[in-house]
């Protein structure tokens, strides 16, 4: 159903998308790194679980969100390495893994246990799974996260990497990220200090809806739960929640349930408000100025200047170097884009939950 909140797992749930799935298809079989990227509740998780799902090969999905917030804050190899058992183990208990009997943890006549980092070793029976399942392909969901693995922040996962780039021709990777400049920061395929400095991937970016297909997206979506939304609505609702997939599902699937376009609007903004609300606590953690920057350009505040005014009015004085530092993070993380010199907030329920 269109409609569910959850993550899609199946290519017939996805509205759209078909190129996108297909090049993310090809990145799974083909090449050794593919990067998926797009801004928060684009579909992402829903195009790699569907693509994964489709993968004749030895597909593993790991959520590196989910990791590291388990982790308190860290990803510890031990805990990774542990992750990826659970995984084969799941799906040995289904009898064969591509011709593989597994039996316990002893999976091919290969122990798998972390030792020292315990990367390579997993990568390599992976590469070996691998080899008989035609090619296994480890998916890390949000792995901008990855950067918090091990005491070196990921550099010891990255180089593990590497050597599976260069040595494990049956292992593939795939990295997702919401915060787009961090995710590429973190592989450093452009930084000549990073392990995988100049390797070739795969890049797959999914965008919001344009216009039209939001409006396509929701009367396919109310079509399919039997409700009949007149065009000014499907209207009003791309007028204030854009092209982003996630808020449409919510707010049709409020609708749906609720009867009413307005309550079902006020929901929407609502959970909007829970979700953005944690997210900005995590930000928050990180300094307590992210979200005066943000509120700033939230209410109007698009050049450098007026941003700094009202920061220094909140909050006391602050060096240009820190503020183009916040603002160059906060871009790096997907939430504004500069354009002409001037902030925006790229989503627009966000800009409006900052300015309430
Ligand atoms: N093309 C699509 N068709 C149907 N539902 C979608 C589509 N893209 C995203 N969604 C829905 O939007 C929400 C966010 O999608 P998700 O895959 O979690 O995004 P991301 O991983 O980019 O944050 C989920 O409820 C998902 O079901
Ligand atoms: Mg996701």
């Amino acid at each position: 159903m269109l409609f569910d909140p959850r993550p899609k797992n199946r290519r017939e749930e996805i509205f759209d998308r078909e190129t996108e799935l297909n090049s993310l298809g090809k990145g799974l079989r083909e090449y050794p790194i593919t990067v998926l990227i797009g801004i928060r509740r684009v579909g992402k998780s829903s195009l790699l679980r569907a693509v994964l799902n489709e993968f004749d090969g030895l597909g593993l999905y790991l959520d590196a969100r989910r990791l590291y917030a388990a982790g308190g804050g860290t990803i510890s190899p031990a805990v990774l390495v542990d992750e990826i058992r659970k995984i084969l183990l799941g799906k040995g208990r289904f009898g064969f893994l591509g011709g593989i009997k597994l039996e316990g943890i002893n999976l091919g006549g290969i122990t798998l246990k972390p030792k020292e980092t315990g990367i390579i070793d997993v990568f390599e029976l992976l590469n070996s799974l691998g080899r008989k399942a035609g090619r296994a392909v480890i998916a890390f969901d949000e792995a901008q996260y990855l950067r918090f693995y091990g005491p070196r922040g990921g550099k010891d996962l990255l180089a593990g990497i590497a050597y599976a780039y260069d040595s494990l021709p049956n292992l593939g990777f795939v990295f997702t990220g919401s915060e787009v400049g961090l995710l590429h920061d973190f592989i450093g395929i452009d930084d000549y200090s990073s392990p995988l400095f100049g390797r070739v991937y795969e890049e797959v970016e999914v965008r919001p809806f344009h216009r039209e297909l939001s409006e396509e997206f929701l009367r396919a979506g109310f079509k399919e739960v039997g409700m009949k939304v007149p065009e000014e609505e499907i209207k009003r609702a791309v007028d204030e929640l854009d092209g982003i997939p996630g808020w449409l599902v919510e707010l049709g699937f409020n609708y749906w349930k609720s009867g009413s376009f307005e309550r079902a609007m006020e929901r929407t903004v609502e959970r909007a408000k829970s979700m953005i609300r944690e997210e900005l606590f995590e930000l928050e953690k990180r300094s307590h100025r992210y979200s005066l920057v943000l509120r700033a350009i939230a209410i109007g505040l698009h050049r450098w200047k007026n941003i700094k005014d009202y920061v220094e009015a909140k909050s006391g004085p602050i060096t240009n170097a820190r503020l183009s530092a916040l603002l160059k993070n906060l871009e790096k993380m997907g939430w504004i884009k500069k354009e002409n010199g001037e902030y925006r907030i790229i989503d627009p329920l966000v800009e409006r939950v900052l300015r309430d």
